[in-house]
């Protein structure tokens, strides 16, 4: 037995001498070989709890050097997988698409016409204006901030006209929609057989501040009344 422990001994000696050359020559042995069943320890007790055992030799002579020769058990099962995690936080609110409420609808409820020039079309009759964007006396939308909107409008020529047992005169009415003065669309309806109404829609990019409106034509000035005449619009997307 005492045999067998100096061997041992002069092994983990020689161990010992190496491990500490490797690491670092300025650290003290003990310091090395305390560390080093310090973290042995720290990975069993991770590993397999308290399944350790140890067995200590104490070395004789001039220098006393403990040393503690670690012996694992053997490894155990696998434990359980863990329950899932708890869902996370509700995330903040989203951003509406256009969070500005901007959306008007408009209509003649009198008959509008004839006119000498082209003229922009005033609306009498202002059915819904949320964020009142539209001026119904210039009759004229203006964008509260930089976006894309959609307009809608439809418009109805006057009733044809009879002017003897022979002679009938179609009407005509046409406008246009113009952002900023340019021409963007133009409709046009004639009174024929009697009655007859057109339509359009648009969707414009607009920066705050343009204007989009109807301009009546002097060439096609028959406008019909009674809301068959009416222009609508609302911001699609803020942003351009
Ligand atoms: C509106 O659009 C114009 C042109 O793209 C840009 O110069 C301006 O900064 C925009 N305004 C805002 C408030 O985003």
């Amino acid at each position: 037995m005492k045999l067998q422990l100096d061997v041992i001994f002069a092994v983990l000696v020689f161990t010992v001498v190496m491990t500490t050359s490797k690491r670092s020559p300025r650290r003290n042995r003990n310091q090395v070989e305390l560390q080093d069943a310090a973290e042995d320890t720290a990975v069993e007790e991770a590993v397999g709890g308290d399944d350790v055992c140890e067995l200590e030799v104490t070395c004789k002579g001039g220098r006393s050097l403990p040393v503690s020769l670690p012996i694992k058990a053997p490894r155990g099962p696998a434990g359980k997988p863990g329950t899932p995690g708890l869902p996370g936080k509700q995330g903040p609110p989203g951003t509406p698409v256009c969070p500005d409420r901007v959306a008007f609808f408009v209509g003649l409820s009198l008959n509008v016409g004839p006119v000498s020039d082209n003229s922009d079309l005033p609306f009498d009759k202002v059915i819904t204006n949320v964020g009142n964007a539209f001026n119904p006396e210039t009759g004229r939308f203006t964008a509260p901030f930089n976006g894309t909107f959609l307009f809608s409008l439809t418009i109805a020529a006057q009733g044809r006209q009879r002017v003897n047992h022979f002679v009938c005169l179609n009407k005509y009415a046409a406008v246009e929609l113009v952002l900023n003065r340019k021409m963007i669309a133009t409709i046009w309806a004639e009174s024929i057989p009697y009655w007859a109404s057109a339509s359009n829609t648009a969707i414009l990019n607009m920066e705050a501040g343009d204007q989009v409106w109807l301009v009546l034509l002097s060439r096609a000035p028959y406008l019909h009344g009674y809301m068959y005449t009416t222009f609508s619009g609302h911001c699609l997307y803020r942003g351009v």
